[in-house]
């Protein structure tokens, strides 16, 4: 994936103050930390003294110590000190390189590309935050990240979910594609089971029907899911190499009428965070068999009757040949700084 987006290194609680992490993206390596004023940071993750990782060393106020020699960084990636003597030398100037770091939404987000671009690239945003409760968790699979935009956005996997959603039968109801966005509109009847007096509560479109709306979108890099316009599932992947990818997990249920979020959120979030791990979890199983039998069977035809899978792969492609002519030139056309600059809002 571009490195020219903001992705996520690590929920906010799992980077405490003066902790650092090692964060890695596309098979490079990022020390992210949190300073002692409580500003989450990153810098590459190498010393420039023997290369071996900043992760490994400690933070003092806001800066990084390597943990061999100390040598210390400050924030920008400036050298400004030593742990030892100086043989009567100056002070070598070095640096490593920073990245820009924000946090929102309880996640920290980096950008490990173009600093100048970071400065016009806003962070996604993410509707109701503030008011619906919500859940965060996040899985490593060891997939390569089209496997999950395509696990993700084509419900046609619904299958392997069983009874863990409440989805009969499933159409896609209508689909766009527009420049860097993808959308798909889909259509479920809700299953008849032991479970419908509760389930179609809460999914279904109206009380004349049994049908119920999954709204998607593959805004690149962000995926996300609205069921029944009450339940949000927002999905930021972090790809580790070719084939690991980390998925952080943002999910937002609007409170029923009349019932207050801090009541829904301490109340019922907790009984629903293990089903939606474990919904997670049987996408898990499936991509990371897919990745395994893509090593043997991968020179084979993919038969696809969705044709919105295409378009999936058709854009994660695009933008890495877009990134890959970024780092040529330098430049971006103007219809991909438009796209670059434009708020997402999944
Ligand atoms: S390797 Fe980092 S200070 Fe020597
Ligand atoms: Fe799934």
């Amino acid at each position: 994936m571009s490195p020219n987006h903001w992705y996520p290194a690590a929920f906010s609680h799992e980077v405490k103050r003066k902790q650092l992490i090692d964060v890695t993206f596309m098979g490079d390596s990022f020390a992210v930390y949190r300073g002692e004023d409580g500003v989450a940071r990153s810098v590459e993750n190498r010393c420039p003294h023997r290369q071996i990782k900043l992760s490994h060393g400690t933070v003092e106020g806001c800066n990084v110590v390597c943990i061999y020699h100390g040598w210390t960084f400050e924030p920008g990636g400036k050298l400004v000190g030593f742990k030892h003597d100086k043989f009567g030398k100056k002070l070598p100037v070095l640096n490593v390189q920073a990245y820009p770091v924000r946090e929102r939404y309880g996640i920290i987000w980096f950008f490990p590309g173009d600093p100048e671009l970071a400065a016009l690239t806003p962070l996604v945003e993410i509707p109701h935050s503030d008011d619906w409760a919500s859940v965060r968790f996040a899985f490593t699979w060891a997939a390569h990240h089209s496997m999950l935009i395509d696990n993700l956005c084509n419900l046609s996997h619904l299958w392997v979910h069983g009874s863990w959603v409440p989805y009969g039968p499933t159409v896609l109801a209508d689909s766009s594609a527009e420049k860097d966005k993808l959308t798909l509109s889909w259509e479920h009847e809700l299953r008849r089971d032991f479970m419908h007096p509760f389930t179609k509560r809460v999914f279904r479109r109206d009380a004349s029907s049994n049908l119920s709306d999954t709204f998607m979108i593959y805004d690149y890099p962000y995926q996300s899911a609205l069921s029944n316009q009450r339940i949000r599932s927002t999905n930021f992947m972090l790809p580790i190499d070719e084939t690991h990818t980390r998925v952080f997990t943002y999910q937002l249920w609007k409170p029923p009428k009349g019932v207050p979020k801090a009541v829904f959120q301490r109340l019922v979030m907790p009984a629903l965070k293990p089903i939606a791990r474990e919904i997670f979890r049987q996408d898990g199983f499936t991509v990371e068999e897919e990745q395994k039998s893509w090593f043997i069977h991968g020179h084979r035809p993919i038969p696809e009757p969705n044709p919105m899978v295409k378009r999936f792969n058709e854009l994660t492609v695009r933008k890495w040949d877009e990134y890959l002519e970024f780092k040529r030139t330098g430049t971006l056309t103007d219809a991909q700084m438009a796209e670059q600059v434009r708020v997402k809002v999944l």
